[in-house]
């Protein structure tokens, strides 16, 4: 798989970053996570995600467990990305990006993650903390080399414009990378954030690629749904429901190329010059197999152009999920 760089970073990633939130859950036990990591690294991916919230922490520490076995050969190979912000404990003090925040939550992170550093530490999400007290928290932490990098997550491009322009002016380490919700059904982020990760020299990192399981192939037009662990609530099936032609649509021009509409869901990230790394959301083996499989599909710019008259730019129907 070859390699690019993680945004501003000199740090070089695969352009699937395997995500990590299903690790843990009532679907995929730490045995099925590690079977899954273990291919990942084998297919060439050297970029995990995980986040100090996910399964109630289990997830970061079913992946420190599996570095830590694997030795420093594992860890050396690998760039770990983990977040902060979510609220980990009973006070008010535990979330947000305060200072008092980020730097007790990033020492509870290398705990359970067993490691000395993170690679790609982000902010999960925007916060009302001052944000001179986030990026200098965040410089502190790479200056001490308890972090590698910082990046951002769920930032509008005003947030990232800020964060960015003022760590610059303050000589600190500057945000790298911006996650964001991002798939073939939900376009927002073309209109604000890839014109300033193409200004900025950011790369974006789009999570819920198949749009929470919706781009899977598994709904078609007619077909009775099958109960997954995603899709069973209302909300869920809603969006399903309202957005059942535009699925078929992008079905019937995925069928068009003789492949999974994952691959077309997936292929249409990879080509996208502001993003860096696609992060997939595998709860079984063969997840992660289609995603890795999708990579040797290059869309034309005639299909491009049959999806944007699907899904416009910019846009996202209105009832998308996320
Ligand atoms: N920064 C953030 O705020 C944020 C938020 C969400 C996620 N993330 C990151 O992004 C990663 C991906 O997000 P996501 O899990 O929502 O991604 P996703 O790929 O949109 O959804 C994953 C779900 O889709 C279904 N699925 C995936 N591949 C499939 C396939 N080939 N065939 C059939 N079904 C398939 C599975 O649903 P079932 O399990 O129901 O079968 C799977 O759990 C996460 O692991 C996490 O690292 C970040």
């Amino acid at each position: 798989m070859e390699l690019r760089y993680l945004g501003r970073a000199g740090v070089k990633v695969s352009p699937i970053c395997l995500g990590n939130m299903n690790f843990g859950s009532p679907a995929c036990d730490e045995a099925l996570s590690r079977k899954i990591m273990e291919r990942a690294v084998e297919k060439g991916i050297n970029f995990f995600d995980t986040a100090n919230v996910y399964q109630k922490q289990v997830s970061e520490e079913i992946l420190g467990r599996w570095l830590a076995d694997g030795g420093a050969a594992r860890r050396e190979s690998l760039v770990i990305a983990t977040k902060v912000f979510g609220k980990v404990g009973p006070t008010e003090n535990d979330r947000g990006l305060s200072r008092y925040h980020i730097l007790r939550s990033c020492e509870a992170s290398l705990k359970r993650l067993k490691t000395d550093r993170i690679d790609l530490y982000q902010c999960h999400h925007w916060d009302t903390a001052p944000i001179e007290e986030t990026l200098r928290a965040m410089d502190d932490l790479v200056r001490a080399g308890k972090v590698v990098y910082w990046g951002t997550s769920n930032f509008k491009a005003w947030h990232l414009t800020e964060a960015t322009l003022k760590a610059e002016a303050a000589h600190a380490a500057v945000p790298v990378s911006e996650q964001s919700p991002y798939s073939v059904l939900n376009r927002h982020v073309e209109n604000e954030l890839a014109p300033f990760c193409m200004k900025f020299g950011v790369r974006m990192l789009p999570w819920s690629p198949l749009n929470g399981g919706r781009l899977s192939g598994l709904y078609r037009k007619g077909k009775p749904i099958e109960d997954t662990p995603r899709n069973k609530s209302e909300a869920y099936r809603k969006a399903l429901e309202k957005n059942m032609d535009l699925l078929e649509g992008l079905a019937r021009l995925a069928d068009e190329l003789g492949r999974p509409l994952a691959h077309l869901a997936y292929a249409f990230l990879f080509r996208q010059p502001h993003v860096g790394s696609v992060i997939n959301g595998p709860r079984t083996l063969e997840h992660l197999d289609e995603s890795v499989a999708a990579l040797d599909l290059k869309l034309s710019d005639d299909v491009l152009k049959k999806i944007d008259e699907l899904v416009p730019p910019g846009t996202a129907p209105d009832y998308v999920g996320w």
